[in-house]
């Protein structure tokens, strides 16, 4: 992998300084990738304990029972009028990047950019999570899957409410067990507890593998809460070694 030869201090200046603080890379992500595929170093992290499933999942309580083919699942999903959130959305946002792929993120919900796009992860917060992926040779062009919990935006980007997450849960489920990956990475509070089945702060959440139908799941930071607060970059960096190590692994 790319990341092999990266040393950690230099990969958080790149994402500090192309994001967030001073632009080392000049603030451009084509040159801070090409930054990462070009340094020398690092170290593999150790394998966190792994955790068994825990008793939340994502499901709904109403029977929907979504399509077990990729194709009409998405179909069906993307007009989908299960909760209010579709009056007033402009599309509904499935997914992007690869269905076979290695590792599915896993967001919170669409904003506006991606409402309007119908892809998730397309602002600013978007191209972090492409540049962090990047250092750790991800990207959704070759072996990643994105989505999020809720497939619709909710007004004024406010956060999602207990019902919309039962809801809209059952497609995600499906997503997983369709897609399949090696790793899931959920991004931010929602995500994270979520899949996690854990109702703790983001802080206890991350740091530590655990399971979801199986498959090895981490929890990080919203890349959207990196560009806030600066001082979560080296605890991301940190579970980015652990995805990597699951892939390593696996
Ligand atoms: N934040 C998310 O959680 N998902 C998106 O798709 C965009 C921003």
């Amino acid at each position: 992998m790319v990341f092999d030869s990266l040393p950690a201090e230099r990969a958080l200046e790149i994402l500090r300084g192309s994001f967030v603080v001073t632009p080392a890379s000049g603030g451009d992500p084509a040159a801070a990738r090409r930054e990462v595929a070009e340094a020398p170093g690092p170290t593999v992290a150790p394998l966190a304990m792994v955790r068994p499933d825990k008793v939340i999942q994502p499901g709904s309580s109403d029977g929907f029972d979504p399509p077990a083919d990729y194709d009409a699942l998405r179909s069906a999903a993307i007009q989908c009028t299960r909760c209010g959130l579709a009056d007033g959305r402009t599309q509904v946002v499935f997914s992007d990047g690869h269905p076979d792929a290695s590792v599915m993120v896993v967001g919170e919900a669409p904003g506006a950019n991606e409402d309007r796009t119908g892809l998730p992860f397309v602002g600013r917060a978007g191209k972090l999570l492409d540049l962090i992926l990047a250092s750790v040779d991800l990207s959704r062009e070759r072996n990643v899957y994105i989505c999020n919990v809720l497939k619709c935006r909710p007004p004024g980007n406010r956060n999602p409410l207990p019902h919309e997450i039962e809801t809209c849960s059952p497609w995600l489920r499906r997503q997983i067990e369709l897609v399949r990956p090696r790793a899931i990475l959920a991004v931010g509070t929602f995500s994270g507890r979520l899949l996690s089945g854990r109702d703790v702060a983001l802080g206890k959440l991350r740091g530590q593998v655990y399971t979801y139908q199986g498959i090895p799941l981490v929890v990080t930071y919203h890349p959207a809460a990196l560009l806030r607060n600066p001082r979560w970059v080296r605890p991301t960096w940190d579970d980015f070694q652990l995805l990597r190590g699951i892939l390593e692994r696996s």
